[in-house]
């Protein structure tokens, strides 16, 4: 069972229906479950109960402090790509030593800033990279603890700009030059050599192609220790999709399963996972009002408070998201467009849908948005951004304040 499920006909969260949120905070609202969210995370966590490992939230998702907070309390780690994650993360109270920081643009000042907090391990993404990473260190008299993040070249069978694992994608070190790349760390004072990492994309919804990516990893690790390099870690990166319509991703157990053979080959590694979408994704929905129904020719649209600005991915990707309304209703099914006020056809968070009638000021609740959603969210068409809610055990509080019209000149000079 979801976290968001109808109640007495009344779509609810913890037992908080979601048109009470509505009605109280206001429209466009994301919601959050922390029983979801934390429930995610434990839920992995167990799948590896048996090894040493560390589950790294991929803060990208969902970076609100409240849900990081929530990470950090339970003993999780961060996986960031930017110093501004890293100063959210340490702001929520994770532990520096917990953090993993990918990405292939680093600049100086963000790892001499996670140099200084002491992070786990710099993922490292190209020789350049590795140069500066070296130098930087050196500036700052400590040792940069790294992993290369590999390429591995396999395909993850996902939406091609989510697709990260390519031979062709701008991501990590080709698998065959990262040996001589290990070598050179190895060799260089200011750095670390601590870990293996890989991350072939998002959204994946079999587990073939991460053993895939986790048997080169393991003939790589393998080959390292004949050179005399023994790591520490095997971050094995996120990507475990979740269902948005009909997708069935695999179970964290399978999931766990699948890469049991590589990790039992090599018990000494403490295995690090950055899931990000399969913990925040189904925690969290996205509240909108009806403002209108119209129709143009055949068409017909539900006009929402929503917008692409709000929540891009179908926009973006051709995303599907489930639209449900937050009171049960039994009017009369039509196939409609659910789209928002801004001036592009490219904004819709559903299309040709078989939803129940609905009427100006009616709540719609836009499914498995926790994941990319606020996070991805903008002020374009001088939108203000939207309140973000955490529902708790039959109560609910605002975790950020929908932005007013003075949070869109904040900086600007007229
Ligand atoms: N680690 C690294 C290095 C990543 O690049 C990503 C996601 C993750 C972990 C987390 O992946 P997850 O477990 O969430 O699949 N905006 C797109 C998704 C972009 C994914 C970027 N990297 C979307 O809305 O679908």
């Amino acid at each position: 069972m979801g976290a968001f499920e109808y109640h007495e006909g009344r779509l609810s969260v913890e037992g908080v229906p979601l048109a009470r949120i509505a009605e109280e905070v206001g429209t466009p609202v994301f919601v959050y479950s922390r029983a979801a969210f934390t429930g995610a995370l434990a839920d992995l966590d167990a799948a590896f109960a048996d090894r040493r490992r560390l589950i790294c939230y991929s803060v990208k998702t969902c970076a609100n402090l409240s849900l990081l907070r929530l990470a950090a309390e339970g003993g999780f780690g961060a996986d960031i790509v930017s110093g501004g994650e890293l100063f959210k993360a340490l702001k929520a109270g994770v532990a520096p030593g917990k953090v993993v920081f990918s990405g292939v643009g680093k600049t100086e000042r963000e790892m001499a800033e996670a140099l200084a907090a002491g992070i786990m391990m710099f993922n490292v993404e190209s020789a350049a990279e590795l140069e500066v990473l070296s130098r930087v260190a050196g500036q700052s008299g400590r040792r940069a603890p790294v992993a290369l993040r590999v390429n591995p070249a396999v395909d993850p069978q996902t939406h091609p700009y989510i697709a990260t694992g390519l031979q062709t994608s701008k991501f990590g070190v080709p698998h065959d030059e990262a040996p001589a790349l290990y070598l050179r760390a190895a060799a260089d004072p200011h750095l670390r050599v601590v870990g293996l990492d890989c991350h072939i994309g998002s959204q994946l919804t079999s587990v073939a192609p991460f053993a895939a990516a986790a048997e080169r990893l393991r003939a790589l690790a393998l080959e390292l220790r004949q050179a005399g390099i023994n790591l520490e870690y095997l971050d094995l990166g996120g990507g475990l999709g979740i269902c948005y319509n009909a997708e069935e991703p695999p179970t964290a157990a399978a999931y766990a399963a699948a890469l049991r053979p590589v990790l039992d080959s090599l018990p000494e590694l403490t295995v690090v996972l950055e899931p990000g979408r399969r913990v925040s994704g189904p925690s969290g929905v996205l509240l909108v009002k009806v403002l209108y129904n119209k129709s143009n020719g055949p068409r017909r649209f539900v006009v929402v408070d929503g917008a692409m600005n709000d929540l891009i991915r179908p926009s973006l990707y051709g995303a599907y998201h489930a639209i449900r309304p937050a009171l049960e209703s039994d009017r009369p099914m039509e196939v409609t467009d659910v789209v928002g006020p801004i001036c592009e056809s490219g904004d819709f968070l559903a299309r040709e849908r078989h939803l129940p009638q609905v009427a100006p000021g009616d709540i719609l609740a836009v499914m498995d948005a926790g994941a990319y959603c606020y996070a991805m969210s903008s002020n374009y068409n001088a939108r203000p951004r939207a309140a973000e809610v955490l529902a708790e055990n039959g109560s609910f509080r605002v975790i950020r304040l929908r932005e007013t019209y003075e949070d869109l000149i904040r900086g600007e000079t007229a």
